[in-house]
């Protein structure tokens, strides 16, 4: 039986950490379907396409990993494209409470989808979207920290503005 996997997340935008995570799931299972959350209550800095974007050129030549958006529930949108298992990130003991509460949580919802946890690279275990964001708002290099495609969008962005606007 082939595993289909899910690993949701904001990705505002995608991180080396994040990668990392998609490399690891896409060895572990059959298919890696990497979903972003299309609305969220906080105004996202990159739109929905524009993420799309920066993770489809990240993950091309992993062929079993795909790219697309949901909404709505989670465990809904897993069991609608009939996958079995979430793939959340744990990268200190501080995200653990957060992921263990959704997790059990998505559990009681439906008892047919499992969570699995996994660690990123030490490297990145204190990389974070909300810190590249204001990082690269101030000025500061995120050099390594970011895919290139990413290191160019947020360039872009931040591009004639002053620091921090
Ligand atoms: O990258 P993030 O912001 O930590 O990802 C959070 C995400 C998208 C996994 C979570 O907010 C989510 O699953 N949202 C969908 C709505 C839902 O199912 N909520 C109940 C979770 S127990």
């Amino acid at each position: 039986m082939k595993i289909r996997a899910v690993y949701p997340g904001t990705f505002d935008p995608v991180t080396n950490g994040h990668l990392d995570l998609i490399r690891r799931s896409a060895a572990l299972f059959d298919e890696v379907v990497v979903a972003i959350l299309r609305n969220t209550d906080k105004i996202p800095f990159f739109t929905p396409e524009e993420r799309v974007d920066m993770l489809e050129n990240v993950v091309q030549g992993l062929d079993n990993v795909s790219v697309t958006t949901f909404g709505g529930l989670l465990v809904d949108y897993v069991l609608q494209i009939e996958a079995s298992v979430i793939v959340r990130g744990i990268r200190a003991v501080s995200d653990y409470e957060y992921e263990l509460q959704m997790a059990m949580m998505n559990r009681r919802l439906s008892s047919k989808v499992e969570t699995v946890f996994l660690m990123p690279a030490e490297a990145y275990s204190y990389l974070s979207s909300r810190l590249v964001r204001e990082i690269s708002a101030l000025g500061g290099s995120v050099h390594g920290l970011v895919p290139p495609v990413v290191e160019r969008q947020l360039k872009r962005r931040h591009d004639g503005r002053p620091h921090g606007e």
